[in-house]
């Protein structure tokens, strides 16, 4: 089946083809940083209406990538959910539409789900069971993943997400947005041990995550010492950095050994960091476990994850009414 997709759960527009295997034939972003930079953070109404500009472009853009037509397609997937409502209706009008016109059938997909499908394709797939880390802007959780479509919900964050305390860190600093990649390049001339900054432990002994304590952290201590200068913001950003690849890295070990499972997946856009991809890469080695990880362009957001796990639903028979809707908090398990 030779399946479009489109994502436009927050601030990327992207469309995707995928055919069995699942094999990318194109895959198309158009980010939104130039409108959302100068604000440090997404603003919901600018993002649904850059999303309302360059979603045709975007999807001509994946099927001319692909050298297709949209006689070609045999079926449509959409993130529904979760994310923000407006930019999320934008996709999923433009994917009713065109499942309407062409007769096509149609699937919503959740963003996680798709977030866990991008390990499935570059490389060897995962097999089931898996530990899923989903770590990403707007949320941090580990899933087990039992089955094709069959999610547990392990531990999440209690708080903020990774991505997010990464962006609102880069903030503080005066660093620009996204926060993520910014930070992992200015802690590249930091030293991790220079400020020790706390690390959430749940009292419960929990398996989820907290970062807004870390960030308050950060807040204090560049009220206290600041303004800083440049070597001292690399010294903030490593040392953040390295807290949260141990918390998400000593979580993510506890919860597989808790389940006796070997077989983790590392996702979402936080996943694009080479501190947190090496550092889980060491302690699976360590233990023999395997670990996925897409490569750095598929953790971010992308169309292609949500065409992969669209056409696996869609191979399993699962179609949607043209009723479907954006569901800004959707869950996954
Ligand atoms: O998955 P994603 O593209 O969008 C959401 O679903 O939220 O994740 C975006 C988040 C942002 O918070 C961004 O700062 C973070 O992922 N991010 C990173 C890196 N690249 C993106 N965080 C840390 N290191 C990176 N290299
Ligand atoms: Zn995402």
């Amino acid at each position: 089946m030779i399946v479009l997709g489109i994502e436009t759960s927050c601030d990327e527009t992207a469309a995707a083809v995928v055919e069995a295997g699942p094999k990318i034939l194109s895959s198309v972003v158009a980010s939104q940083d130039d409108v959302h930079g100068r604000f440090g953070g997404v603003v919901p109404e600018l993002a649904s209406r850059r999303h309302l500009e360059a979603v045709l472009p975007v999807v001509r853009r994946a099927l001319d990538g692909a050298g297709l037509g949209l006689d070609a397609i045999e079926g449509v997937a959409v993130t529904h959910g979760p994310g923000l409502v407006g930019s999320l209706l934008v996709g999923c009008s433009v994917a009713k539409a065109i499942a309407w016109a062409r007769r096509l059938p149609l699937v919503g997909v959740n963003h996680l789900e798709g977030h866990i499908y991008a390990a499935f394709l570059e490389g060897p797939a995962p097999s089931f069971p898996f530990l899923a880390l989903v770590v990403s802007g707007g949320h941090t959780a580990l899933y087990l993943a039992r089955a094709p479509r069959e999610y547990q919900c392990i531990g999440q964050t209690r708080d903020d997400a990774a991505g997010e305390a990464f962006d609102k860190v880069a903030k503080l600093l005066g660093l620009g947005y996204p926060g993520g990649p910014v930070i992992e390049r200015i802690a590249r001339a930091g030293d991790a041990r220079a400020i020790v900054f706390p690390s959430a432990q749940m009292s419960d002994g929990a398996p989820d995550f907290s970062f807004s304590g870390l960030k308050t952290a950060v807040a204090l201590h560049v009220r206290r010492h600041g303004p800083l200068e440049p070597a001292r913001v690399a010294d903030v950003a490593a040392s953040f950095q390295d807290r949260v690849v141990k918390m998400l890295v000593r979580k993510t070990v506890k919860a597989a050994q808790a389940l006796s499972i070997g077989r983790v997946v590392l996702t979402g856009g936080v996943a694009a960091n080479a501190a947190l991809r090496a550092a889980l890469a060491a302690e699976c080695a360590a233990r023999g476990w395997e670990l996925f990880v897409p490569p750095r362009a598929l953790c971010t957001d992308n169309a292609a994850m949500i065409a992969a796990a669209g056409h696996d639903r869609l191979c399993a028979g699962e179609r949607a009414p043209l009723t479907l809707n954006a569901v800004p908090d959707l869950a996954l398990a």
